[in-house]
Parts: structure tokens; sequence; C-alpha cells
């Protein structure tokens, strides 16, 4: 629990702290999204932006992990929460305490998500990664792919090999 707590913390002052992206930044992730992935990308806040420019430094030798460490959290748009409401939605969720609207909406935001990237046709690994993170590695996605995102998402980076064990 304190290590929740902890976890929310730094999120939530990161989430302040949170700079748009350069345009070197922007034009990294412009060469790795097709162009309506890409708008899905640069809708989301700027803080969301950082997040997952982060997350894709992480695989960086991968393509395919990138474009999903890219378009992972693109559902959040869809809630429009700001940093405190966000932490209150994280906190009552985790109390148990029935979420509505756009509340509802930021907790389902990796269901929302996919359905978007699958509308723009963004890979299967970047739907499957939106929509079950963070989560165990569905049946049909790759172990160590998921593995290496989902260690990425944590801010940790896993090589391939470290990943395939
Ligand atoms: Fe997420
Ligand atoms: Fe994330």
């Amino acid at each position: 629990m304190i290590g929740t707590a902890r976890h929310l913390v730094e999120r939530f002052v990161g989430f302040l702290l949170a700079r748009p992206p350069s345009p070197s930044e922007q034009r990294w992730v412009a060469e790795h999204l097709d162009p309506a992935a890409a708008a899905l990308f640069f809708a989301q806040r700027a803080e969301d932006q950082r997040h997952a420019i982060e997350v894709a430094r992480l695989v960086a030798d991968d393509p395919a992990l990138v474009e999903a460490a890219l378009l992972h959290d693109v559902g959040k748009a869809d809630a429009a929460l700001g940093p405190v409401a966000r932490a209150l939605a994280t906190v009552l969720d985790a109390l148990g305490v029935p979420l509505r609207g756009r509340w509802a909406r930021y907790r389902a935001h990796g269901t929302l998500g996919a359905g978007r990237l699958a509308e723009v046709g963004a890979s299967p690994l970047a739907v499957a990664f939106a929509a079950g993170h963070p989560g165990p590695c569905p049946d049909h996605v790759d172990p160590v792919a998921w593995a290496r995102l989902a260690a990425a998402d944590d801010g940790e980076i896993v090589g391939p090999e470290t990943a395939a064990r």
C-alpha cells in the first residue's frame, strides 16, 4: 500500500512537471506512427505524451514496441481528467467506489484507447497492449514483447533476453 501511495505521488508530481515534446521528439514520434495514429498521440495532454515517450524510449531498439508504447494510453484523452481528478479516481477505484462518467472513462482508458487504435489500423500488439495494460499477457501476444512493454510502463528497461526468461 505504501508502495502504491508512493507511486501515486510520484506520478502526480511527474504529471505536474511534464514538458510537452520538443520538436525533435515530435519528429521521432511521427517517424514511428502512421498519420492517423500520430493524430491520436498528439491529441493527448502534454503530460501523457511525455509519459508515452518515456516508455517508448525504454524499448527504442524495437519499432513495433515503440509504436505500442507511444499509443498505450491514448484512451485517456476520452476522459479529459486533470491530475487531481486522476489521482482521486485511482484512489476511489482502489477502494471499490463505483465510478461514473468521465471517471469511469478514465478507468476504462485501456479499452477505449484500444477501440480507437483498431479504428486507425494500429498494429495488433499496440491494440492489445492498450487494452490489457497493466495486466497479464493475453494468449495471442508475444510474451517477450509484453514483458518489455509492461516493464517500460513501470519505468524499467528489460532487454529481450531478460524478458524471455
Ligand atoms: Fe494506462
Ligand atoms: Fe502508462
